[in-house]
């Protein structure tokens, strides 16, 4: 079945687009995977078809039941409202996950690329991209900004997609500023909307290069500061043991 729907998602997007030219399916499920991911990360979000969506929403609902689902609410909490999970974040139930995007919002057009925008954009399938284009209407999203879409094919109902500052150098004034406003405006836009729990990546530690060392202690005090006079459960979402370890040490004592 898994592998039936790959075969008839690669020929559809192979025949989508004469630029890939004559291509020879690889014969193993892995290979041919990879190859959908790819085509799929890099496609313009064109009008597609229900058909095929839904066909990609099949595989993606198979795939998720592979990897299984975390719920947010169960876990548990090292502070009062907030929690640690070292993992993927597109196998997270929650109210919301937030993104680590670029400007352009439109997720990684980077085949089979390593970032946490190629994931979500991979796993909530197509449709994210499509709903992205159509909210941003050809306007960027600004530094510290959000753009809200819906999960789709994700165990999330909602991707709340920022923008982290990109780090040349030092780290300044205006990089913790811009850091603390992806957390403020996705926390500001969460409990608007009565949220129970919202979950975060560590934002700009990968491709932009905010060594997460500094960036914990803008992301803890930012954090904090609005569970002060609001109730919303905050999941630190970390990818790496090292990284995971770096949070886990803020709340250690
Ligand atoms: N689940 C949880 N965390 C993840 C996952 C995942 N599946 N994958 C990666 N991370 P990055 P940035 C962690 O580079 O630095 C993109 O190309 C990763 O280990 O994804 O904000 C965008 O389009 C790291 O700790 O985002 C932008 O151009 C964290 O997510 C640019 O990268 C953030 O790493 C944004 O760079």
């Amino acid at each position: 079945m898994k592998e039936q729907l790959i075969d008839e998602l690669l020929t559809y997007f192979i025949n989508e687009n004469s630029k890939y030219g004559k291509i020879t399916f690889p014969n193993n499920i892995d290979e041919k995977r990879k190859m959908l991911r790819g085509i799929t990360n890099m496609r313009y979000p064109n009008y597609l078809d229900e058909k095929i969506l839904k066909l990609e929403d099949k595989l993606l609902k198979i795939e998720l039941e592979e990897k299984g689902i975390v719920d947010a609410l169960s876990l548990k909490e090292v502070e009062k409202n907030i929690a640690l999970f070292l993992g993927d974040i597109t196998t997270l139930k929650a109210d919301a996950i937030v993104n680590a995007g670029n400007s352009d919002g439109l997720g990684c057009f980077s085949p089979n690329h390593g970032c946490i925008d190629n994931a979500i954009h991979t796993y909530a399938g197509i449709r994210l991209r499509l709903e992205c284009k159509e909210k941003l209407d050809n306007k960027k999203i600004p530094v510290g900004g959000i753009i809200v879409c819906k999960g789709y094919n994700l165990p999330c109902d909602y991707v709340i997609t920022t923008v982290g500052p990109q780090i040349c150098g030092e780290v300044t004034l205006n990089d913790e500023e811009a850091l603390s406003n992806c957390y403020k405006n996705s926390l500001k836009y969460a409990v608007e909307h009565n949220f129970k729990t919202i979950v975060f990546p560590s934002i700009s530690t990968g491709v932009f290069g905010y060594p997460i060392g500094k960036s914990k202690y803008v992301v803890y005090n930012t954090v904090k500061e609005f569970l002060k006079t609001n109730d919303i459960k905050v999941v630190f979402n970390l990818f790496s043991k090292g990284d995971y370890d770096e949070y886990k040490a803020l709340f250690s004592n």
